[in-house]
This record gives C-alpha cells, structure tokens and sequence, in this order.
C-alpha cells in the first residue's frame, strides 16, 4: 500500500538512493581505530581542548544516542523523529521533499515566521498567504476552506505559539485542519512550545499520515548556535523527508552541545530558567502595558512579547536604526512596531525584538539616550528579556514617550 507520504513526495525523492554512509557505525570504533574509508585525515585535530574530540571523523548522519535523547524528551519513538540543522532546516527539507518547482503550494498564516516563505520560494513552490483574525487568532475554518481551493497544496504551516504575535493555536483547531485536509501535510511548528501552556501534538503525530510537528533546541535549551532540532512524524514521512538532508548534516560539536544540554544533570536548571523566562516575560508585559505609546501586549506564549502601538512608524523611527535598512511591506507596517523594526533589517541584527528588552551594546551610550530624549543610540540593540533588564526597558520606554510628544 502506498502511503500518503510516498503518494505526494517529489518523484526524485522517492528514486534517490539514501546515502551509503560507513561513518553509520562511527560509535563502534574506539578512538585510535585505522578508519580508511572516508578519506578522513588520521591525525588528532588541530584544534585542542573540548572542540577536538573526534572532529576529524565525519559525524554519523543520526546519531543513535542523540536520536534516542530527543525522542524520548518529545515522548516519540527515534524512528519518528529526523535530527536537522535547527527546524529551519527541517522546514527546507520538507519542501523540498514534497513541492515540484512551479507546480506545488504551501500555505501560511500571515503574520507569521518568514523562513517557511522564504523555502517554499527558493523551491519555486507557490506560497498561498491567508491571514490571521483581527487579533492575531488562527482561524481553522477560513483556512481549510483556502486551502481546499488549491488541488495542488503539500504543505500547511501552522506556527504555535505563532511567531511574531506569541497566540497559541489550540490543539483541537491544529486537529481540524489536519482532520478535513487528508492530502495536504500540515506542518505544526512548535519551536516556541516550552515557554507555552500547550501540550505538544508530537505523539499524536506518530500516529496521522500528514501531521509533521517541528521542535528545536535553539529556544528552550539556549542551542541556537548548535544548530539542532527536529522533524517528527510517522516512521514514512520521517524517512522520507530525511532523504532531502545532505549526508553529514549535523557538526560533531553540536551533537556532543546537545547530547550535554539534554543530559538528565541539566534538566532542573532548564526548567528554572524557562520558568524565569516566562516570569520575566509576564513582569516586562505589565511594564510595558502602562506605557502611554502601547495599545496592547501579546503575551501569548513564547519568550516574546509582541506590542501593538498606535504609530508604529514614528515609534520605529525613534529606535536605533539599522545599517542595511529595507522597505517594509504594508503587511508589516500593520503590524506594529516591534516586529516592524526587527524585520527591517535582514543582516545586522540591530533592532528591537518582540520578546523582552534590554540593553546588550554600549550600555553607557544608551543611559545617556534615555537621560536626553531625541537622541540616537546607533550601536545600541535590544535584545530577549533577562531578569536585570527591565529597568533599562523602562527607561527606554519613558524616553521614546518623552521624544513622541
Ligand atoms: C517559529 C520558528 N520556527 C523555527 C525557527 C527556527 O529555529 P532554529 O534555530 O531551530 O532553526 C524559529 C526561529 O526564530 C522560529 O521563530
């Protein structure tokens, strides 16, 4: 029988040979072993230190005991779940495994996190863009019936906690798109889960044909520069999928990254700090909640808040400006100025997150700002929430209201 997985893969994935990879048994060979087969230089690494443990040995494609510690954290099985660079890179692999170039469709919520756009175009997949309600709510009904229009829709992105707005998607409505589109796989991000209420729909998507869940370390367990997270699914469109992935995708130093970061030693730091990260969140939306130029902070769920402020323009235009400005689309002139400002600038990361505030650059500079309104504070950046930041976030705060009037 075939399965759907198989029935709307790329028929180029589905005649791909999976790669013949010896570096498969890496774990049985002991340190000083002869290994010939990969063309590896047989000398210990250059680099010294924690970094040189076997980095000059190609890494396995999956390694088994990583496989094993991630399943068991999202409570599935390690067959269920393909290890990627980060679930950006499981959003790329599931385009490309699923959408022909100028035939196929995936859909999104707008607004929404870019990345799945950005793959689905690099594919050449058509991106049909539906939108949230008028307070950011998903609205399963509006969506399934765009997406029944369009025979040729593979992928459905649903993002919960939504990226940029933090709303939740309730399960039940993530269930009902699944339930009524039965040929299209519908991919539910959940990178930003662990600072949610939610339960995660990992294991109920062991057991659909065309539900995917998406998980990363970059978040919750502070890794974004290890580059580890993961796609789950049933053991098919696990397999398949992971035919798009290239053959040693995963650095050996952020295999051992992970595979410390998740060892049962860590666990109650990790959730102390999720639970200062939520506590920060909810004390930095009561701030900011009272200040003169916020309409209204979403809190919804991630490590970010997302601010509707009545000018967003002019508010943008009081934050310290990026280098390497863009145009910004009406879509996110719309919707405020935190994520306006953040979008604005694609390769410094000079901005105003929608998460927490604080300053990180030239502290000096920026008490200084907030002492004497109207003044910029070029090198200055805002990032994620930390428990010491909030004063500075109220300063800030004062100051653009100061400069607004
Ligand atoms: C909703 C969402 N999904 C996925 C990602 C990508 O995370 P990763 O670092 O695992 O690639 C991000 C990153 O910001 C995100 O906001």
């Amino acid at each position: 029988m075939t399965t759907l997985a198989a029935r709307l893969a790329r028929p180029e994935i589905l005649a791909l040979e999976p790669f013949d990879i010896a570096a498969q048994a890496n774990s049985v060979f002991t340190a000083d072993a002869i290994k010939l087969d990969a063309n590896e230089n047989p000398f210990a690494p250059l680099v010294q230190g924690p970094l040189s443990q076997r980095i000059n040995r190609y890494p396995e494609p999956q390694p088994a005991p990583l496989r094993r510690t991630m399943a068991a954290l999202y409570g599935v099985e390690p067959e269920n779940l393909v290890i990627t660079r980060g679930a950006d890179d499981a959003i790329d692999i599931l385009v490309r495994a699923f959408c022909r170039p100028e035939v196929d469709a995936v859909s999104i919520c707008q607004p929404t996190f870019s990345a799945y756009a950005h793959f689905a175009r690099l594919q050449g997949a058509r991106v049909l863009e539906m939108r949230l309600k008028q307070n950011f709510d998903f609205d399963p009904a509006s969506f399934i019936e765009a997406a029944r229009a369009d025979p040729s829709l593979k992928l459905a992105f649903i993002c919960s906690p939504n990226n940029p707005t933090g709303n939740p998607v309730p399960a039940a409505d993530v269930l009902r798109v699944v339930d009524a589109l039965p040929d299209t796989i519908i991919v539910l991000d959940e990178a930003y889960i662990e600072f949610s209420e939610l339960e995660s729909l990992a294991p109920e998507a062991t057991r659909r044909d065309n539900l995917v869940i998406l998980r990363t370390l970059s978040k919750a367990y502070g890794l974004a520069g290890a580059r580890i997270g993961c796609a789950i699914g049933n053991v098919d469109l696990i397999a398949l999928a992971g035919r798009a992935l290239p053959p040693y995708p995963l650095p050996s130093v952020s295999i051992e990254a992970a595979l410390a970061a998740l060892s049962p030693s860590r666990r109650s730091v990790h959730e102390d700090r999720i639970a200062t990260l939520k506590a920060e969140r909810e004390r930095l939306a009561k701030l900011l909640e009272s200040s003169p130029i916020v309409r209204k902070v979403r809190s919804g769920g991630g490590n970010f808040l997302f601010l509707e402020v009545d000018e967003p323009e002019a508010l943008s235009a009081k934050l310290p400006q990026p280098r390497h400005p863009r145009p910004l689309s009406p879509e996110r002139r719309a919707w405020g100025s935190a994520s306006q400002h953040r979008q604005r600038c694609g390769k410094c990361s000079s901005a105003l997150l929608p998460s927490g505030y604080g300053w990180t650059k030239n502290r000096r500079a920026a008490a200084k700002w907030c002492a004497t309104p109207r003044r910029r504070v070029s090198r200055s950046r805002l990032i994620s929430t930390g428990p010491s930041r909030v004063g500075s976030t109220r300063a800030f705060l004062s100051s653009i209201t100061c400069s607004t009037r």
